[in-house]
């Protein structure tokens, strides 16, 4: 077991029954990120705000590589979070993003990382789309983010998404994968050419993060307010 017991919770009673070992840590307010991308650590600590300290597997001392071989978002977040949590049995997410084109029947989808090869080079992921796209019209598109959450031995799932489209060449500098060619509805920008804080508000994962914080919120008040109104019993 790796998060510390806070010691006024521990043995003095403050704590009363039923309490499930998931809440008990929650109220503590770590919860395990099954990534090991510490952009994404720090970008959804900053979404789920001081109320919750992110934790990775690194740091609870799982450094090697999670599993993630399914054939969608969906499996590929709930395969990562069931396999954190099978390691360590505290609450855990993981996520998992995509871009859907419609016109490429939604790839490159759960393969966007390495949609031009095994070296991940976001570079030739979107030179492949654009190659993929010579003449086509119909240039809609998403990124979707799925987030899976195992608490209290339930699995919840969030999902943000935003709609665009597919520009023909590569518009902007900032952020990263498939920004510079990927323009949100209703802006004259891509990704790319936005302050990250903009991108950040409006972005997929930026809605599925938020998803998950209220959710965590509205379980951690409930948490808390059981605890107080149950009479206190010594241990
Ligand atoms: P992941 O599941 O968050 O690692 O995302 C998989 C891949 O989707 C990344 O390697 C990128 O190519 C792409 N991707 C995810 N999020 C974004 C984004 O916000 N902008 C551009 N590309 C993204």
């Amino acid at each position: 077991m790796y998060f510390p017991l806070p010691c006024c919770y521990h043995g003095t009673g403050y704590l009363k029954e039923p309490f499930l070992l998931e809440l008990y840590y929650l109220l503590y307010m770590k919860i395990l990120f099954a990534t090991a991308n510490p952009h994404k650590v720090e970008e959804v600590q900053r979404l789920l705000g001081a109320a919750f300290e992110v934790v990775t597997p690194a740091q609870a001392g799982y450094a090697d590589d999670i599993p993630e071989t399914g054939d969608t978002l969906e499996q590929n977040a709930r395969q990562k979070a069931r396999f954190i949590f099978e390691k360590f049995g505290q609450p855990c997410f993981a996520d998992d993003t995509g871009l859907e084109i419609d016109a490429l029947d939604g790839a490159p989808g759960v393969y966007s990382a390495r949609y031009a090869g095994d070296a991940k080079n976001p570079a030739a992921n979107m030179q492949l789309v654009l190659q993929n796209m010579l003449g086509v019209t119909r240039r809609t598109a998403r990124f979707r983010c799925v987030i899976v959450l195992i608490l209290d031995r339930r699995e919840y799932l969030f999902e943000g998404r935003v709609e665009g489209e597919i520009l023909t060449t590569l518009h902007g500098t900032q952020g990263f994968g498939y920004d510079p060619i990927f323009r949100p509805a209703g802006y004259a920008c891509t990704f790319a050419e936005m302050p990250v804080e903009e991108k950040n508000r409006l972005s997929h994962r930026g809605k599925a993060v938020a998803q998950l914080a209220a959710f965590l919120q509205g379980v951690k008040t409930a948490a808390t307010r059981r605890n107080e109104q149950s009479p206190a019993t010594p241990r």
